[in-house]
């Protein structure tokens, strides 16, 4: 459970659902990490604070009126949806005052995605995708490669974004392109085709 300290601050930002789905993010990053054999201090803490920024937007931040703010307009407005897996970090070290890098990028680098990420960056990348709130029709397959390697399930969890996006005809950032390259280079072609192959059987 989300600290009380921590879910009011939230809640100066967040609507309620988006609380709960950070809570099940932290709660399924906690799980992988024990899986894992990992410390679960940092995705616990990163699954609880990954969205701090996502019903923000630049106009928001103006009016926030805080001092010094980037505003990352240009970002916005070619990726608004990803806008805030890169304000996020700013908004925690400012709102919960947690500063170690390592919690930082998993934040910075959960909705992208990124080549060679660490272990933890990983998990919340991927967590994100399979909390039990979700609804996506690979989310079980995605869950159960989580549990084989974490380079599979990222593979993967980057592989359905980049279909995704192409089916709506989105721009897709060159972080997850190259998320998506690293990782099918590190499983190999045979892995990568079959999960490409499920994954859009399960589409
Ligand atoms: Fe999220």
């Amino acid at each position: 459970m989300i600290p009380q300290l921590v879910r009011d601050q939230l809640a100066l930002y967040l609507p309620e659902e988006r609380i709960a789905h950070s809570d099940r993010v932290s709660e399924t990053a906690v799980g992988m990490a024990e899986h894992w054999k990992m410390p679960t201090d940092i995705v616990q803490r990163a699954g609880w604070g990954h969205d701090i920024a996502k019903a923000l937007s630049p106009k928001k931040v103006l009016r926030l009126d805080w001092d010094g703010w980037p505003q990352f307009d240009s970002l916005y407005d070619d990726y608004p949806a990803i806008w805030h897996a890169f304000v996020g970090p700013l908004m925690i070290e400012k709102c919960l005052g947690w500063t170690d890098s390592e919690f930082l990028s998993c934040v910075r680098w959960h909705t992208t995605g990124r080549a060679k990420m660490s272990s933890f960056e990983q998990i919340i990348f991927v967590a994100d995708y399979i909390e039990p709130g979700r609804s996506f029709d690979d989310r079980d397959y995605i869950q159960g490669l989580a549990k084989e390697s974490l380079d599979l399930a990222t593979f993967a969890v980057a592989s359905r974004s980049i279909l995704s996006l192409e089916k709506r005809r989105g721009t897709i950032h060159a972080h997850t392109l190259r998320c998506r390259d690293y990782y099918q280079s590190i499983v190999g072609q045979e892995d990568a085709k079959d999960i490409v192959r499920i994954l859009i059987n399960l589409s």
